[in-house]
């Protein structure tokens, strides 16, 4: 079951995927605590490395190490000796000379987790990867949907925007078709490529018609830097075909859930009013986070018992 990366939900199984989102409900339970800290992983070296900007993964991982009682390094492009000069390939010879235990990798080219993982003996974790796939974000989204409806079989899930460049959707795919979850996705022509449906899902135009239905309605963030804005007509216009609000509230199920892995361009995919609605979970898919990051650093770096303070 022990694995040494954890690179993308494409490689995962169902089981594993369970055991981990079950990591993730051991987890939550001990963040509830007064002293929210176990000293599983005391000794342990975690260093995140961001080439790109982060908020919730960056700070959510180096939380739930800490957590853990591992020690955390972090690494940020925009504050590293690359602005002087020094190529990627050096800097990360450097940190490797470091002996770190685990690399949590953001990167803008896709395969830069799998190139790292190659070589080295520590553990690998992709942060999101170009436009590939962002394997910890869909856990932590899969766990929250879990979390709420329980058995995900047969349940419908709605992805909604620029499928083609959204490595959150991708994972998400992989993983809740293994759960069996019926997957569909709307969003504009050009980025939603027919090579989706192949994989097992239900493309769809009918928005309006869909959303009485689904479970789930997740929105997907506009991605201005790599080029999705470039396959609209207008954010005002994206909004009106594809956005989730105020008026689309009134048509989604009374009991389904409302998600965005974050940040939202508020006023374009989403409302910021539905943040108010009782069914959007936006949040408590970061507080989840943390307990899945926990989960997924003691999947590889653990040694399959949660220690307690003695
Ligand atoms: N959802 C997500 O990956 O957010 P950040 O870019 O803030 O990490």
């Amino acid at each position: 079951m022990k694995k040494k990366d954890l690179l993308g939900l494409r490689e995962l199984n169902k089981k594993e995927i369970e055991y981990i989102l079950n990591l993730g409900e051991k987890f939550l339970e001990i963040l509830k605590r007064p002293i929210p800290k176990v000293p599983t992983l005391r000794g342990k070296t975690v260093c995140n490395l961001f080439f790109e900007p982060s908020t919730r993964t960056r700070l959510s991982f180096e939380l739930a190490a800490k957590r853990l009682s591992a020690d955390v390094i972090n690494f940020s492009a925009s504050t590293s000796a690359l602005l002087k000069g020094e190529s990627t390939l050096d800097t990360l010879q450097n940190i490797l000379a470091m002996k770190v235990d685990c690399f949590i990798i953001r990167h803008s080219s896709s395969g830069a987790p799998h190139f790292l993982a190659k070589h080295t003996d520590a553990s690998v974790i992709n942060a999101g990867d170009g436009t590939h796939e962002h394997p910890t974000q869909a856990l932590l989204d899969i766990f929250t949907m879990k979390r709420h409806l329980r058995d995900l079989s047969g349940k419908k899930v709605l992805i909604i925007g620029d499928i083609m460049h959204s490595r959150v959707a991708r994972s998400n795919i992989f993983g809740l078709l293994k759960l069996g979850a019926r997957v569909f996705l709307a969003g504009p022509k050009p980025l939603i490529p027919d090579e989706f449906e192949e994989l097992g899902t239900y493309l769809v135009s009918d928005i309006d018609g869909i959303l009485k239905e689904v479970d789930v309605v997740m929105g997907l963030r506009v991605q201005k830097e790599r080029g999705g804005a470039n396959y609209l007509p207008s954010f005002e216009d994206y909004r009106r075909f594809y956005g989730i609000t105020v008026e689309r509230l009134k048509i989604i199920k009374e009991n389904a859930l409302i998600m965005h892995p974050g940040p939202v361009n508020w006023g374009v995919e989403m409302d910021y009013e539905v943040l108010k609605d009782k069914r959007c979970v936006i949040h408590e898919q970061v507080t989840n986070g943390v307990a899945v990051r926990m989960g997924i650093l003691f999947y590889l770096l653990g040694s399959g018992e949660i220690k307690e303070e003695s």
